[in-house]
């Protein structure tokens, strides 16, 4: 291949999981990944009647499920991957947990249960999903960091790191995985469902955009990465209404 990548990709046809893809942010990537014509892999872990509702939604998703905690049911879930689907062009790392609780306050399982799966499970997703996409020519990655990883938020100290994790692990792989993988980031600012609480009504108060925004702005960041040229990787692209300008 004298120059791999070079071209924006048409994504018809084209297979791409999205981990947490059952509900909110996952959802609506999952729904435009669809009406991009793509054949679209939806993981869950404990939604499963969202998960199959989102499937119906996109003409008939296929369903993976998995505790992304475990590398052992990550490296399962991408051995099923290949038998069911042959193959992987996109990966989306969507799911993740939040909590909050002052430093004094978090333990060391509150340390892990964020880091397991906001960190960990983005780096063993993103070592299956590149070694199937290395097979087929080609592939690209898709990770979900948030604001959380460029500023720092004092009762999210540890959810603030594994993002900042997934910043620079984003690097460090589209580096690693070059040139025939390539691995971006889309980090979300205020994304609103339902009422907002007050920590959110305070940073929507401080955005430029002066509002949250919404699942489906994502998505299109999402897809722009999964669309564009081999030559675009390692990138963070907010999506945040410019909050992280402040
Ligand atoms: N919402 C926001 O305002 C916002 C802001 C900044 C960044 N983000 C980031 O955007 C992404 C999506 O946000 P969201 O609010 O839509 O996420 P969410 O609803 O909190 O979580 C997404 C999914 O992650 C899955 N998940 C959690 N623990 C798991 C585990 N152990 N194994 C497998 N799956 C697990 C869950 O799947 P099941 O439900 O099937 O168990 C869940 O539906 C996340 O990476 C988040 O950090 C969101």
């Amino acid at each position: 291949m004298a120059n791999p990548g070079s071209e924006r990709a048409e994504l018809r046809g084209k297979t791409v999981l999205v981990t947490g893809g059952a509900r909110r942010i996952g959802r609506a990537i999952a729904l435009r990944l669809a009406q991009e014509g793509a054949r679209v892999l939806i993981h869950y872990h404990t939604s499963e009647e969202d998960a199959r509702r989102t499937a119906a939604d996109c003409g008939g998703a296929e369903l993976f499920r998995a505790n992304l905690e475990s590398v052992a049911e990550i490296e399962r879930m991408f051995r099923d991957v290949r038998e069911r689907a042959g193959g992987l062009y996109g990966l989306v790392n969507n799911a993740a947990r939040f909590t909050k609780r002052h430093p004094f306050e978090i333990t060391e399982a509150d340390w892990d249960f964020i880091h397991s799966v906001n960190l960990k499970a983005v780096f063993f997703c993103s070592k299956e999903a590149a070694k199937l996409m290395r097979e087929a020519g080609g592939g690209r990655i898709v990770n979900i960091s948030s604001l959380g990883g460029l500023r720092p938020w004092a009762m999210h100290a540890h959810y603030c790191a594994s993002k900042a994790g997934v910043i620079h692990l984003t690097r460090a792989l589209a580096k690693a995985f070059a040139p025939e993988v390539t691995v971006n980031s889309v980090a979300p600012g205020v994304i609103q469902f339902g009422e907002l609480d007050e920590e959110s009504r305070a940073m929507v108060r401080d955005t430029p955009a002066r509002r949250p925004g919404r699942a489906e702005e994502v998505a299109d960041a999402v897809v722009y990465f999964l669309r564009a040229p081999g030559f675009v990787t390692g990138q963070l692209l907010a999506v945040d209404g410019g909050l992280s300008l402040r």
